[in-house]
């Protein structure tokens, strides 16, 4: 049997600790499967929360995490994105071929790693919640992170403004280069940032009062969508957001709508993000490439406050 590189946790506790590069069997491809290498993997968020054992969904132990990733099936030589279940922090594995999304030529290793989840999450939001009109406003925070920059270009792309919440100031002129159309720093005046036009849709991953700040903006029927909660604090909704102000405050977890989607869904939202990263729409920053074997410093570097952009291993 083969032996190959991979990132094993044998238990839950902080990121770094518990997270080990290690030699592992690898039996060959069973019926249906094909073996894949992997090129590169992202270390998301929910990656953190996986090794912390705060993700609702996780490998069971011991197991390898890595949620997505790009990789190249070692027969025929086809780049593809890996499935959510193959555990991506590994030099190779095998996957059910059906399970395969093929990547098509005129995008880069770097973007086809990162897609299937946060371009997938923005482009979602922003139309699956609100039928959003030519011109209007939507307001976000988490703006500096890969989604919120999605967000921010995928929305101009469509022609909808964004302003954009942040917690470090000096974001805001590389927001605003990447097409934000206001960027404000946390706690700041998002009704003057937008003249006061009605928002219909606001985006939330902080939670908290930062949450209720987005929520008290919206325009009465509005809907806020929570999809992350980087501050770890519950939501606390004012009665009168919903009494008076109607507003819809939802939920989005993209693992759900892939679980949900039917087969042509899920084909014609790729066959659109394909699109929009080889147009350059969509290009997420990266700022550092670890191999598997330096795992720690890659995690320790990912959950850096102030990052230019992600974090990936490199397998193959
Ligand atoms: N529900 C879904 O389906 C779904 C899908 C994709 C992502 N997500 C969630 O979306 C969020 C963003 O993911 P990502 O991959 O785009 O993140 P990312 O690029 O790794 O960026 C993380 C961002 O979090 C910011 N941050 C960290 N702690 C914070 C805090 N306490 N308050 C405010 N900001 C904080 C950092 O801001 P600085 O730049 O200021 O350091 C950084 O910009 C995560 O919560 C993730 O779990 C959810």
């Amino acid at each position: 049997m083969k032996k190959v590189s991979a990132i094993i946790i044998h238990e839950h506790g902080a990121a770094e600790k518990v997270a080990r590069n290690k030699r592992v069997e690898l039996a060959p491809p069973g019926p249906g499967e094909v073996r894949v290498l992997m090129l590169l993997a992202p270390i998301h968020p929910a990656d953190i929360n996986v090794l912390e054992g705060k993700y609702p969904v996780r490998p069971a132990l011991p197991g390898v995490p890595g949620v997505e990733g790009v990789g190249v099936i070692e027969k025929t030589g086809q780049r593809v994105l890996l499935p959510y279940r193959f555990g991506s922090w590994r030099e190779a594995g095998n996957a059910k071929e059906a399970d395969l999304i093929a990547v098509p030529d005129g995008i880069s290793d770097e973007q086809a790693a990162m897609l299937r989840i946060n371009p997938a999450t923005a482009f979602l939001m922003l139309r699956n919640f609100v039928k959003l009109e030519p011109g209007e406003w939507v307001v976000q925070n988490l703006a500096s992170s890969a989604v919120g920059r999605c967000v921010i270009r995928i929305a101009r792309h469509f022609g909808w403004r964004t302003v954009n919440v942040v917690r470090r100031a000096e974001i805001a002129e590389e927001l605003k280069a990447e097409g934000a159309d206001a960027v404000i720093v946390e706690g700041g005046d998002i009704a003057a940032a937008t003249n006061g036009a009605p928002i219909r849709l606001a985006l939330n991953a902080v939670g908290g009062d930062s949450a209720v700040r987005l929520g008290s903006v919206l325009a009465p029927g509005g809907t806020i969508v929570t999809y992350g909660a980087m501050a770890r604090q519950p939501l606390r909704i004012p009665n009168g957001l919903l009494i008076f102000q109607d507003t819809a405050w939802r939920g989005f977890w993209v693992t759900r709508w892939y679980e949900r989607a039917t087969a042509a869904e899920r084909a014609a939202v790729f066959a659109e993000l394909f699109e929009l990263v080889k147009n350059g729409v969509v290009s997420t920053p990266v700022e550092a490439v670890y191999p598997l074997e330096e795992i720690s410093t890659a995690l320790e570097h990912a959950q850096r406050s102030g990052r230019g952009g992600k974090v990936l291993l490199r397998g193959a």
